[in-house]
């Protein structure tokens, strides 16, 4: 979603925008924009499309030391220039993350001072924010305004009187402050001041923060100033580089097998149940587990349901986290609230995560970003490992829950005595094995480049499986639909014939996943169906399974995966769909990293 950037300090501003701004980039957007102080006077400079188009609009070396920089995804307002970030009010201007729920009221209360040329909500706070400036203090004015915008949001501010200063506040929505030898900023996540620090402080809500060349001062709610704990970002600038990929999301798909090895560095560095127990909180007392996320990361939690109720014997319920919040809660005290996010941003993930906790039911986040909102609210949090993560389709990083909630299910399986300290060790012992299973998957690029070139010129395709290979058939459609933009679906194969089924033309792909023996062939009797009907049938399966039932070739192409184990083979199952997805995506010539419409982080309900 949108990003901010923010910097003064000693030195010229415009490039440490630009770069920030590109930084942000992956986050999605379509429109951006900068206001600088040159000879004290603000100025701002707008453009739609990528930020390169802003930049041929600027001299980069102008005498300017204080400037903001916002990549705008459109939410009231065409994505033009007027709707973009920076807007301007009287004396204020300011770039805005978030969703400013009453700036119909607002607008109007302020609609016989303020001409408001754009459709934004936005553009109301800049003028809230300078009407009560006119008679308030810059700090006063901006308590004040916290306690009338009902809604989320980061702003960064500059006051025309004041143009050597920049304020920002924040609610709902992530704001990272830093200072470093003169240099101040202000951003929505790290990797905008990546190239410049790794040390931030997190703005809390109901904070202001006051940014000069000097000087980087926090307050509280009350005004007083306060000190905060220095944060450290534990990755490292390769995470936000390419290094050779043509795309990040290549790039993070190869990350795979690192992260991986991180999570058995941090969690059970010798492959001792006993270590993992100790690093992971006791979930022992909870009857039942209900696991909330959306996108990727509820169908990270549709493949953990299938292994936490088989494996660990406890009842799992999933629900997307924007029909969660509205749904009637019935509190248990013997329930446990998962939540997912890589982002630890997502308004719906966070929003149900505090419905959970007012109803006194415990919450446990696996969250990537360290020290997010959903990370620092929830009661539990495991951390998922997977590094900065860029391309806006997740990859390595929905792998990383999916390998967190089966240790989870490891954990619960051991203290309930399902499974033995020997086996649990064997468990653990096998995802070694899957690090050079993936490396192995990861080196036979050229059969997933041929697969893509097989069906990329399709304009629907399906995505059938059973239980959990239903799970990652969800997981397997939504990557290849948001980057190909070729309308895919995913179906349970038995609910195929009740209806869907009379989409299925002649050469229509029908990608089925079987890694399930017990059901493998109820699955091969739906495929055959489908080819019954003309389609073009892929395959993935096991070697086990493929040795035992698919030998009459009734198939187009087949994908042979290892046999690991229940808690490991959907890992290794979706590495070759993700490889598929962003194969078809570059043969039919799309942004990957950026698809269109699409936010990284999705701070807005
Ligand atoms: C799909 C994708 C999204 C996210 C979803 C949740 O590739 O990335 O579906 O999984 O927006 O985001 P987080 O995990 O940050 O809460």
């Amino acid at each position: 979603m949108c990003g901010i950037i923010g910097y003064v300090g000693e030195r010229k501003c415009i490039n440490i925008l630009l770069d920030g701004l590109k930084a942000l980039e992956y986050r999605g957007y379509d429109s951006s924009g900068i206001a600088y102080n040159e000879n004290n006077e603000i100025k701002i400079i707008k453009s739609t499309g990528k930020v390169q188009e802003l930049e041929n609009k600027i001299d980069k070396n102008l005498p300017s030391y204080i400037g903001i920089g916002h990549t705008r995804w459109a939410t009231h307002g065409i994505p033009n220039e007027i709707n973009a970030h920076p807007h301007h009010q009287g004396k204020t201007t300011l770039v805005h993350n978030g969703i400013i729920e009453n700036y119909v009221e607002l607008k109007k209360e302020l609609s016989s001072y303020y001409n408001f040329k754009s459709e934004t909500d936005t553009e109301v706070a800049a003028a809230l924010i300078d009407y009560l400036a006119k008679n308030n203090s810059k700090l006063e004015a901006l308590k004040k305004a916290m306690t009338k915008i009902i809604g989320s949001y980061a702003l960064a501010i500059i006051f025309d009187d004041e143009p050597e200063t920049i304020y920002a506040i924040r609610k709902d929505s992530p704001m990272i402050i830093a200072q470093k030898n003169n240099d101040s900023f202000v951003a929505s996540d790290i990797a905008a001041i990546l190239k410049y620090t790794n040390e931030y402080y997190i703005l809390n809500e109901g904070e202001i923060a006051k940014l000069t060349k000097e000087k980087l001062t926090i307050f509280n709610n009350n005004l007083q100033e306060i000190t905060k704990d220095l944060k450290i970002y534990q990755g490292n600038i390769n995470d936000i580089m390419k290094n050779g990929f043509d795309h990040f999301m290549l790039k993070e798909i190869y990350d795979e097998t690192s992260v991986y090895q991180n999570i058995i560095n941090t969690y059970f560095p010798n492959y001792d149940i006993k270590e993992l127990i100790n690093n992971f909180p006791n979930l022992s007392k909870y009857e039942k587990i209900k696991i909330i996320g959306c996108g990727s990361a509820y169908h990270a939690g549709m493949v953990a349901k299938s292994t936490l109720e088989d494996f660990a014997n406890i009842e799992t319920t999933v629900e997307m986290a924007s029909e969660y919040r509205y749904k009637k809660i019935f509190p248990n005290s013997k329930e446990l609230v998962i939540l997912i996010s890589q982002s630890g941003e997502t308004a719906d993930t966070l929003e149900a995560l505090r419905i959970a906790k007012k109803n006194n039911i415990d919450t446990l986040a696996i969250v990537n970003v360290n020290s997010s909102s959903i990370a620092r609210e929830s009661d539990m949090v495991i951390y998922c490992l997977a590094g900065c993560e860029i391309a806006v389709a997740t990859t390595k990083a929905y792998l990383a829950q999916v390998l967190i909630l089966s240790l989870i299910t490891l954990t619960i399986s051991y203290n309930k005595k399902i499974i033995t300290n020997e086996e649990a060790n064997k468990y653990l012992f096998n995802i070694k094995n899957l690090i050079s299973d993936t490396k192995k998957i990861l080196d036979n690029k050229e059969e997933y480049q041929k697969l893509a070139s097989k069906i990329y010129k399709n304009n629907c395709m399906f995505f059938i499986g059973r239980e959990i290979d239903y799970a990652i058939c969800m997981e397997a459609s939504l990557k290849m639909k948001e980057i190909s933009y070729i309308h895919s679906e995913a179906y349970p194969a038995g609910e195929l014939k009740h209806g869907t089924i009379s989409l299925i033309e002649e050469n229509t792909p029908v990608i089925g996943i079987i890694t399930q023996e017990e059901i493998a062939q109820k699955t091969i009797s739906n495929l055959k169906e489908t080819k019954a009907r003309g389609s073009k049938i892929i395959i993935i399966t096991t070697q086990n399974i493929y040795d035992k039932y698919l030998n009459d070739h009734f198939y187009e192409e087949i994908i042979i995966i290892k046999d690991i184990n229940i808690l490991l083979q959907s890992l290794v199952t979706v590495t070759p769909l993700q490889l598929l997805s962003y194969y078809v995506a570059k043969l039919r010539g799309e942004d990957i990293d950026k698809p269109r419409n699409l936010a990284k982080s999705v701070t807005v309900e």
